[in-house]
C-alpha cells in the first residue's frame, strides 16, 4: 500500500508474523529503472518473503524493472492492474489495463522471461462497464494464457473517472462470489482474495473457497491481527511475540536506522497501531504522534509512550 508498507513496516510487521508474505507498496518500472535503488526498492534481509509490486505498460522497462527486483532478492514480482488513480491510468497503468487483457499477458510474459521467480498480477474484479463475470473470466483467461499463475484479486471493480482512489476502496461494492467462482473455473490457477477482510476468521472462511487472502487496512490499523498467522495458517507451533517483545525486539533495527539519518517518525508511524484495543492504546498512539516527530527524538520517546501503557 502506497505511503504505508514500506521497508520499516515490513521490518516491523515481519516481527508479528515470520511467514506471511508482504507486497512492497507499487513502485513504477521507470523509478526502478532510474531511481536510487536504496531508496526505491531496497529492503532488509529479514523481511522475507516479499514481492516486489510493479506499475507500468511498458514490456522492455517491466522486464528490465523485474530483473532487478530479482537480483535484489525479491521472491515474487506482482504487477498492479488495480490501481486506480487518474494520474495513473493516464501513464497507462494499473486498473485501466483491464480492458486491454493482451497487453497485460504480454507484460507478464515479458516479465517472467526475465526473471525465475513467480510474476503475479493484483487486479480488480472489472473496470466501470466492464463489470460481468464474463469480463472477468476473460481476463484472467487470456493473462493466464501468457503465463501467469497467481491472480490477487480486489474483489470490487474500479471506477476510473469521477471518484477517488480512496472511495474506490470503499463504494463499489464487494463481491466475492466472482471470486469464488474464478477459482472454481480456473481450479489450476492460484486465486487469491483481496478486500474487506476484517479478522482472521474472516481470512479462514475465503480460504473454504480461495487459496490464499491478501489484507490490507485491517493490519496496517491493527498489526497485531497478524500475530496468529503462522500458527493458524502455516501450521507453525511456534509462540508470537507479545506487544511488548515485538518493540523490544525492533529496538536494534531503530537505532541502525537513526544512526543512518532516518527520522524516527518514519518508523513509529507505522507501530501506532501495535496497541489498538489495549487499555491505554490511545494514550501509547498519541504519545508517538505528539513526540517523534520532534527533532532529535530518539528510543527515549518510545520508552515514555510504552510507561502511558502502564495503567
Ligand atoms: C493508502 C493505500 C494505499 C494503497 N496502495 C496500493 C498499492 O500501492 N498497490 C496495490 O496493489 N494496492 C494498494 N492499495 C489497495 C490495497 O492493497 C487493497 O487492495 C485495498 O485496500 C482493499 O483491501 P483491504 O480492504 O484489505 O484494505 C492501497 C490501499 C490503501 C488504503
Amino acid at each position: 500500500m502506497m505511503d504505508r508498507t514500506d521497508r520499516h513496516e515490513r521490518y516491523f510487521l515481519r516481527l508479528i508474523s515470520s511467514r506471511a508474505l508482504f507486497y512492497t507498496e507499487m513502485v513504477t518500472s521507470d523509478a526502478v529503472l532510474y531511481g536510487n535503488p536504496e531508496r526505491v526498492y531496497a529492503f532488509d534481509p529479514a523481511e522475507h518473503p516479499i514481492a516486489l509490486q510493479l506499475g507500468g505498460s511498458d514490456l522492455v522497462a517491466l522486464a528490465e524493472a523485474a530483473a532487478r527486483g530479482a537480483e535484489m532478492g525479491y521472491d515474487e514480482i506482482n504487477l498492479n492492474i488495480g490501481c486506480p488513480s487518474k494520474r495513473v491510468s493516464v501513464a497507462r497503468f494499473g486498473a485501466c489495463l483491464m480492458a486491454d487483457p493482451v497487453l497485460v499477458a504480454s507484460c507478464t510474459r515479458a516479465m517472467s522471461d526475465a526473471v525465475d521467480i513467480p510474476v503475479t498480477v493484483k487486479t480488480r474484479i472489472g473496470i466501470d462497464d466492464h463489470e460481468s463475470y464474463e469480463d472477468l473470466s476473460h481476463f484472467v483467461r487470456i493473462v493466464a494464457e501468457g503465463g501467469c499463475r497467481t491472480f490477487i484479486i480486489h474483489a470490487r471493480k474500479a471506477i476510473l473517472s469521477g471518484i477517488s482512489p480512496k472511495e474506490n476502496r470503499t463504494i463499489p461494492p464487494l463481491k466475492y462470489e466472482f471470486v469464488y467462482r474464478l477459482k472454481n473455473d480456473f481450479p489450476e490457477l492460484e486465486i487469491v482474495l483481496n478486500g474487506g477482510v476484517l479478522s482472521l476468521e474472516a481470512a479462514a472462511q475465503h480460504l473454504e473457497h480461495v487459496d490464499g487472502v491478501m489484507i490490507g487496512r485491517a493490519a496496517y490499523r491493527d498489526p497485531y491481527l497478524l500475530a496468529d498467522v503462522d500458527r493458524r495458517f502455516y501450521c507453525d507451533s511456534s509462540l508470537p511475540r507479545s506487544r511488548h517483545q515485538v518493540i523490544d525486539a525492533l529496538k536494534p533495527y531503530i537505532a541502525q536506522r537513526l544512526e543512518k539519518g532516518i527520522h524516527l517518525s518514519c518508523i513509529t508511524r507505522h507501530i501506532m497501531g501495535l496497541f489498538h484495543g489495549q487499555p491505554n492504546g490511545r494514550a501509547w498512539r498519541r504519545h508517538l504522534g505528539e513526540n517523534a516527530c520532534r527533532p532529535g527524538a530518539d528510543f527515549a520517546v518510545i520508552d515514555a509512550a510504552m510507561a502511558e501503557l502502564i495503567i
